[in-house]
C-alpha cells in the first residue's frame, strides 16, 4: 500500500500533536517525494558553523527492518513502521569546512580573512578534542532528529526517537564508518494506534528567570 500525505499542519499544531507512536499500519509504503520532503526539512536544521553533522541512514527495505530488530532489543516499531532512520552524527564535521564556506568564498560573499579565521576556529576547536567532536556531533544531529519528527508530523505521519538501540551491534551489523556516530534512531509511518498521552512540566519548573 502506498500514501500519498499532502496535509502540513501549522507549527505549534504539529508539535502539540507529535506523540511518539509505537504502534504502526505494516505494508504503508511512504512515497519517496514525502520521505525526501521530511528528510529536507529535518536538514534545514541549524549546526554549529553550519558544518551540518547529521547524515540519515534510512531503511525501508523489510528484510534490513528485521535485522533492525534485535538491534532496537525487539522493539517491534522497527518491524511494523515504513521506514527506519538512524540519525548519524558527523564526527569528523570540521573536514566539511571547505564544502561549505568555499562557495561563498569563490563567489566573493565572504572575504578571505574571515574564510581563514572561521576555518582556523573550527580546526582548533575540533584538533585533538574527539570529546568536543561528540558533544557536536550529538547537538547538531538532534537538532534535526527533532526536525525529522515535526516535518513527519505536518506531513500527516507518525514517529517514535529510540535511543534504546545497541549501537555497536548497529555499526557491526550495517558497516557504519567510524566517522559517524549512531544519535538515535527514528521509526516513521502510519499510526495504527494513538500515541499514549504524555505529560509535560508547567513552565513554573522549567522556566528560570534571570537566574538561579
Ligand atoms: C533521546 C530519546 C530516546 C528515546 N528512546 C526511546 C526508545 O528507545 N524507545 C521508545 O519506545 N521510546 C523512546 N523515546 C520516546 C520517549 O519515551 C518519549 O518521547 C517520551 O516519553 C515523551 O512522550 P511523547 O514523545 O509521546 O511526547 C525516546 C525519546 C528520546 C528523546
Amino acid at each position: 500500500m502506498t500514501t500519498n500525505a499532502k496535509t502540513m499542519l501549522a507549527t505549534d499544531e504539529a508539535m502539540r500533536s507529535r506523540h511518539s507512536v509505537r504502534k504502526y499500519q505494516p505494508g504503508v509504503t511512504i512515497p519517496e517525494a514525502d520521505l525526501n520532503e521530511i528528510l529536507e526539512l529535518a536538514a534545514t536544521a541549524p549546526s554549529s558553523w553550519n558544518l551540518q553533522h547529521w547524515r540519515f541512514l534510512v531503511f525501508q527495505d523489510q528484510k534490513n527492518k528485521e535485522r533492525l530488530l534485535p538491534i532496537a532489543y525487539n522493539q517491534q516499531q522497527v518491524v511494523d513502521c515504513s521506514a527506519v532512520i538512524v540519525v548519524l552524527g558527523d564526527l569528523e564535521a570540521d573536514k566539511v569546512f571547505e564544502e561549505v564556506y568555499g562557495p561563498a568564498l569563490k563567489a566573493g560573499a565572504i572575504p578571505q580573512q574571515a574564510y581563514d579565521t572561521l576555518q582556523g576556529n573550527v580546526k582548533a576547536a575540533y584538533t585533538g578534542n574527539p570529546e568536543l567532536a561528540m558533544k557536536e556531533a550529538h547537538t547538531n544531529a538532534a537538532l534535526a532528529a527533532m526536525q525529522l519528527m515535526l516535518a513527519a508530523k505536518a506531513k500527516g505521519y507518525d514517529t517514535v526517537p529510540m535511543g534504546g538501540i545497541d549501537r555497536e551491534a548497529l555499526v557491526k551489523e550495517f558497516n557504519i564508518p567510524s566517522r559517524y556516530y549512531p544519535v538515535m534512531m527514528i521509526s516513521l509511518g502510519k499510526a495504527a494506534t494513538p500515541a499514549h498521552a504524555t505529560g509535560r512540566f508547567p513552565l513554573e519548573k522549567v522556566v528560570i528567570k534571570e537566574g538561579f
